[in-house]
């Protein structure tokens, strides 16, 4: 029998520190664990969290929370180029950066200090500073809710895109990811093209570029950049940046002669979330105990006590004012429960 924890506070599992209730909850180690947890669960409403830090809660959960604790690194193959690690789905996301650099293996040194889970990487695609998750990933293994049964995803299978995958779509709320499997490069392929890279580089005196040194540097503009959830509480960026038709981009050019933007591959344009919401007013503004950050605009944050439906409004207000100013639709990132 799962012995499962009743009415639980869920402001330690998630980096906004907002105050929800969990009906149940369980903390699974083992996927066995998670069989017979879900077996037993009957029909109840399922939150799998793993470090709470893409998550608003905005009302208690009426249901069952799963947070992950699967924990294991093993190399499973290796040839010449590559070298193959699964890594169980409850391991903290930047400690596998960090045993990554230590064992000299490439490919996920610029996604550094990204908070949260490896099984919640591929949910969103991660991805900063020139590198997105789907470069490096191989595969995964995730639970069938309605069956109990573990499947394979192989990279295409997961529909990668910008902050997306199949998860977060068409199969959203059907699977549990318990490991991923990277395949990650045994010669790095230095990526610096992120123009902060090279210039924190050369701040830091860096002459001769390793993992190392790039992950350095992420973990310092980072630092600089974004508020530190153990101190502010925040799920980092709350919105994506919107992709623009170029049509629709030269447009807002003629009126507003200085918006940044990023061509696109596919011929549309990216623009910063967080310029639009700057010129909307929004940068450094405060409500109670509630705001916009003061040097980042993309970022919400509870200064303590805040609640999400008052998170979740200050989102909405955010998003009219950007569509009145700007005609852009701003999506949010960040899930909102
Ligand atoms: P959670 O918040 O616990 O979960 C996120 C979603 O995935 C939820 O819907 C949850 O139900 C689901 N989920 C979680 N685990 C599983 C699982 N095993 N199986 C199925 N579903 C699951 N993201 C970026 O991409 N790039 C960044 O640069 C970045 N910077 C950030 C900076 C800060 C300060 C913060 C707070 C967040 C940042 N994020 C960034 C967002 C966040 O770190 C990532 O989305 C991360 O992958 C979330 O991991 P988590 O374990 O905390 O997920
Ligand atoms: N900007 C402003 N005002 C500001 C700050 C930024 O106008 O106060 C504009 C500037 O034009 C700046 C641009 O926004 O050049 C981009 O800002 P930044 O480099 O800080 O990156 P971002 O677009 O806000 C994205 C990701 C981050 C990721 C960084 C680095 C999204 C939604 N966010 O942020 O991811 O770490 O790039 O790659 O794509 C997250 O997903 O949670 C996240 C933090």
């Amino acid at each position: 029998m799962t012995s499962f924890k009743e009415d639980v506070s869920l402001k330690p599992y998630n980096t906004f520190g907002i105050e929800a209730k969990a009906k149940r909850f369980i903390a699974f180690h083992t996927v066995t664990k998670l069989q017979s947890a879900l077996a037993e669960q009957g029909s109840d409403a399922l939150l799998v969290l793993g470090g709470g830090s893409n998550v608003l809660l905005t009302q208690d959960f009426q249901g069952l929370v799963l947070k992950n604790e699967l924990k294991g690194i093993e190399v499973v193959e290796e040839n010449e180029e590559h070298i193959f690690v699964k890594v169980a789905a409850g391991e903290n996301w930047h400690e596998f950066v960090l045993h990554c650099i230590s064992q000299q293996w490439a490919g996920v040194e610029n996604l550094s200090l990204i908070p949260g889970t490896v099984g919640a990487a591929p949910m969103q695609n991660i991805g900063a500073y020139g590198v997105e998750i789907r470069q490096v990933f191989e595969s995964l293994e995730a639970l069938e809710i309605a069956t109990g049964v573990l499947k394979t995803f192989n990279n295409k299978e997961c529909e990668f895109g910008y902050r997306e995958s199949v998860f977060k779509k068409a199969l959203k709320g059907k699977f549990i990811i318990t490991s991923v499997v990277f395949k990650l490069n045994k010669e790095a392929s230095f990526n610096t093209s992120y123009g902060a890279i090279q210039t924190t580089l050369d701040e830091l005196g860096v002459t001769e570029i390793s993992i190392k040194a790039i992950s350095d540097a992420v973990i310092h503009i980072r630092q600089s950049k974004l508020p530190d959830p153990a101190e502010i509480g925040n799920a980092g960026s709350f919105f994506k940046n919107p992709e623009i038709d170029k049509i629709d981009y030269e447009g807002l050019k003629a009126t507003f002669l200085n918006i940044p933007s990023y061509a696109l591959p596919s011929g549309m344009v990216k623009i910063p979330a967080a310029w639009l919401i700057e010129q909307a007013g929004w940068k450094g503004k405060t409500f109670g105990e509630i705001g916009v950050h003061k040097n980042q605009p993309l970022v919400l944050v509870n200064y303590g006590n805040g609640k999400g439906l008052d998170l979740k409004d200050l989102a909405f207000k955010i998003q009219q004012s950007v569509s009145d100013k700007f005609g852009i639709l701003l999506t949010p990132e960040v899930n909102i429960i």
